[in-house]
């Protein structure tokens, strides 16, 4: 039987064109965890947009932790999703909330006095709208972080009313993350438009089953998959 599971080869390249127009013109990246690969498909899927010559535009509403990029201080993540743009567009756009302690957002944001507000997202998310084809939105965490003492990142997928791709970062555990994951979206009906398969451990036991089993309960399955890419 042909496998026709849209791959994605590397970080750089080679993502199917069937994979990438099934993609809407605006979508929330979430994932089973911190760490599993958010920034890392985000980049690659922007650089597979922007050589089709679309305007891509991704914004990363609220990031915690800071790093000396450049001779300047820098959330990296931010920085990579700036780099991939080929939208010029400014920073208070694209990330209007940076904290530097590398905590929970809502903790960061609360030592800073801060309160983050879902308005000011939105209001910032409409203006990237307007200027580019693609607007992707990075999350932080997965999707019930807190960010601040009402709202979580899933009111504010709601309050953007945009659908969500998650990224499962392959490794034991995921199963469960990403199917709780879908859940709460399911019962917020809040859109999936689909999932990436994210094999962060190469060491993981039985991950074709684990691939399986995610399609499966998931319904559908992977828009892609990113192989481990050693460093
Ligand atoms: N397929 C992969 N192969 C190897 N390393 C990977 C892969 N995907 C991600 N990584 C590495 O894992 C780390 C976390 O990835 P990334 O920053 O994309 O995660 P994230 O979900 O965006 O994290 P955060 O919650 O902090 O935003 C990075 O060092 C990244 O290079
Ligand atoms: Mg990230």
């Amino acid at each position: 039987m042909v496998d026709t599971t849209p791959v994605f080869h590397d970080a750089v390249g080679a993502i199917r064109p069937d994979a990438l127009d099934s993609l809407p013109a605006q979508f929330f990246v979430t994932g089973t965890d911190t760490g599993v690969g958010k920034t890392t498909v985000t980049v690659a899927l922007m650089r597979a947009l922007v050589a089709t010559g679309r305007r891509v535009v991704a914004m990363k509403p609220i990031a915690s932790g800071c790093e000396w990029i450049d001779g300047v201080w820098q959330n990296e993540d931010v920085a990579k999703l700036v780099a991939a743009s080929n939208v010029a567009a400014p920073l208070s756009l694209i990330n209007p909330y940076r904290f530097d302690p590398p905590i929970a957002p809502h903790i960061a944001a609360e030592q800073a006095g801060v309160n983050i507000s879902l308005a000011v997202i939105a209001q910032a998310y409409l203006a990237l709208k307007a200027l580019a084809d693609v607007v992707i939105v990075e999350g932080a965490g997965g999707l019930l972080v807190p960010v601040n003492t009402q709202h979580t990142l899933a009111d504010l997928i709601a309050t953007l009313q945009c659908p969500t791709l998650l990224v499962v970062g392959m490794r034991l555990g995921c199963i469960n993350h990403a199917l709780l994951t879908a859940e709460v979206l399911r019962q917020r009906q809040l859109a999936l438009c689909g999932w990436v398969a994210n094999h962060v451990d190469p060491a993981m036991a039985a991950a074709e089953e684990n691939l399986t089993t995610l399609s499966h309960w998931l319904g559908q399955p992977p828009l892609m998959r990113l192989p481990y890419c050693a460093a």
